[in-house]
């Protein structure tokens, strides 16, 4: 039984493939494997451990319809043309849960960064201009008793909401497909129309799988209808929001500031004006990296492989038909 990995991981969960008679193999080289390479090595391979973005569209499943399992080292599988796994037989794995912490710290903490103009007033420490502060100089704006708007009410947005209203009282309304019922009794969150979440959101952090229905779902259109005054977050993919309407919204005042853990495309182009921008805080998709979160989900996406190399129903699968 081999496993090909695309990326370094945790070494606990090498251990715990190996321990159960998996041969694992990580590629070495720092850079993405290009399709025809991932598609050469995993002909190898009974197994594919995926850390990173590498997409598994039909093309690559139609040549590598072999594969037993294929774990995906992310809660997020928007990488992969889940119905063709399925119609292959091809159970596919994901690690939900373990990284809501780490992902609604990340949110949390764009949305502190952005309110105080941190990371743009620490750029002007390093640039030598900390210089004369008068009192209305560097001002910020306060997330005490504001609205947080949620889209993409589950676990990482319920954590986001439970930290917010602790720290700082805010009021949580959202939007989803679905009621949260628990976080409607948990936080008294309330359930708004995505307009309404637009119009009354000071905060609105994104928490959405991207998907056709979210793709670009923050446009200008989106940010127009936001208070001038509003913060968006997004910690959850570059794709739900359009850049270049991110940019031209804040630039003429539409709305106040934008923090992101996530960009499109990815990596953030180093001359991209989101960079320069008082208001605005971006971090290079860090949102589960702590030792805690990446163990913890090598490990389920270990799991998830010994399991499908066992012919046994994954831990999480994300496509729980290919059983039936
Ligand atoms: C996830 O798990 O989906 C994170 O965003 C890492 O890609």
């Amino acid at each position: 039984m081999k496993v090909f990995v695309t990326r370094n991981i945790a070494p606990e969960a090498v251990q715990l493939m190996e321990e159960a008679g998996v041969a694992v193999t990580q590629w070495q080289e720092r850079r993405e494997l290009e399709p025809e390479e991932l598609i050469g090595h995993c002909m190898h391979y009974d197994a594919l451990l995926v850390a990173g973005k590498s997409k598994i569209d039909r093309q690559f499943l139609q040549v590598c319809h072999h594969l037993k399992v294929i774990a995906l080292h992310s809660v997020g599988y928007d990488n992969v043309d889940v119905d063709a796994a399925s119609e292959y037989g091809i159970p596919i794995g994901n690690t939900p849960g373990v990284l809501s912490a780490a992902t609604a710290e990340t949110a949390f903490l764009l949305m502190m960064a952005v309110s105080r103009k941190a990371f743009y007033m620490h750029r002007r420490i390093i640039n030598g201009e900390w210089g004369f502060n008068a009192p209305m100089d560097n001002l910020g704006i306060s997330l005490q008793g504001k609205t947080l708007g949620i889209f993409g009410l589950g676990k990482i947005g319920m954590e986001l909401a439970r930290k917010s209203i602790a720290v700082y009282d805010m009021k949580v309304i959202y939007h989803n497909r679905h009621h949260n019922e628990e976080a409607e009794a948990k936080y008294d969150a309330e359930y708004v129309s995505f307009e309404e979440l637009l119009q009354r959101s000071d905060v609105l952090s994104v928490h959405a799988a991207l998907t056709p229905e979210t793709k670009e779902r923050f446009n200008m259109d989106a940010f127009r209808q936001m208070k001038s005054t509003a913060i968006f977050i997004n910690a959850a993919r570059g794709g739900i929001h359009n850049e270049q309407h991110l940019i031209s919204a804040l630039n003429s005042g539409i709305i106040w500031g934008a923090g992101l853990d996530v960009t499109n495309p990815e990596p953030m182009l180093p001359d991209n004006p989101l960079l320069t921008m008082p208001t605005v805080a971006v971090l290079p998709h860090i949102g589960s990296a702590t030792v805690e979160t990446r163990t913890a989900m090598a490990l389920i996406a270990a799991r998830n492989v010994v399991a499908g190399l066992h012919s046994e129903p994954l831990p999480h699968a994300v496509n729980p038909e290919v059983y039936s």
